[in-house]
């Protein structure tokens, strides 16, 4: 019953979504949106500034969307539809930390942690004991450490890896956007967070999680880089 209540949420979403993504297209390239959602943002967030700045620097010559299209062609990944890039919108960012508790005894994950906005907002704004970014784009990862490293941040972290090869024990807050798995990548994702203990929470992107050892605990449609989508907010029993 409770799945068919989330694939029918999902149908209405993605209708929705194609309606009013289709409509904000247009709309956006007429105002500027995406500097004038940087603009609200910093207003908001202004410890933000630094780091928008450092990465701003980094991606002027080459995007992130063209350095991940480079680093899959470099690695022979092209097919590899799991590893296809997009983002969190900025203005989504708190809208989806609003709605979850994080406290200093937390270490957060970002699973596929792309040009790194999202940790690092996370680091700013949450005690978390530590915020730990993975991607499995190295040149990605190399950009965020040098901005800890110029920014001298403390307790935030990005390691160039397979977040399904790597142990991520110590974590109780993870943030997956896992848009583009196909079913054997989503299964195996699902096996690694079943074997996580009782008590973690798990922010889902896209895709909602079947095991019946997690509940969803709130459902939230915002604005991501591709077009609006699901935000799953999950706790493990
Ligand atoms: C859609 S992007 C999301 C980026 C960021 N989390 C955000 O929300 O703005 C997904 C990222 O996950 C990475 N990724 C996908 N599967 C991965 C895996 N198994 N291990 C490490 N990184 C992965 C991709 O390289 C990509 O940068």
């Amino acid at each position: 019953m409770k799945n068919i209540v989330l694939k029918s949420l999902l149908r209405i979403g993605k209708l929705i979504a194609f309606v009013l993504g289709n409509y904000l297209i247009i709309l956006k390239k007429y105002c500027n949106w995406q500097k004038r959602a940087k603009n609200i943002f910093l207003k908001n967030y202004p410890l933000m500034l630094p780091v928008l700045e450092a990465l701003d620097f980094f991606y002027l010559s080459m995007s992130p969307y063209d350095i991940s299209i480079a680093n899959r062609e470099e690695k022979g990944w092209q097919d590899k539809k799991e590893l296809t890039y997009g983002e969190t919108f900025l203005l989504s960012i708190p809208k989806i930390f609003q709605n979850i508790e994080i406290t200093e005894k937390d270490v957060f994950y970002e699973l596929g942690s792309g040009s790194g906005y999202l940790s690092f907002f996370v680091n700013q704004y949450y005690p978390a004991k530590k915020v730990i970014g993975i991607d499995i784009i190295g040149d990605f990862i190399k950009i965020c450490n040098i901005v800890i490293k110029n920014l001298k941040l403390n307790n935030i972290y990005f390691y160039e890896d397979n977040y399904l090869d790597k142990n991520i024990d110590d974590g109780t807050i993870f943030y997956i956007t896992a848009t583009c798995y196909a079913s054997e990548e989503m299964a195996l994702l699902e096996k690694k967070l079943n074997s996580l203990p009782a008590g973690i929470k798990v922010i889902m992107i896209s895709r909602p999680l079947n095991s019946p050892d997690f509940i969803l605990t709130k459902y939230k449609f915002l604005e991501f880089s591709w077009n609006f989508d699901s935000v799953f907010f999950y706790k493990k029993i």
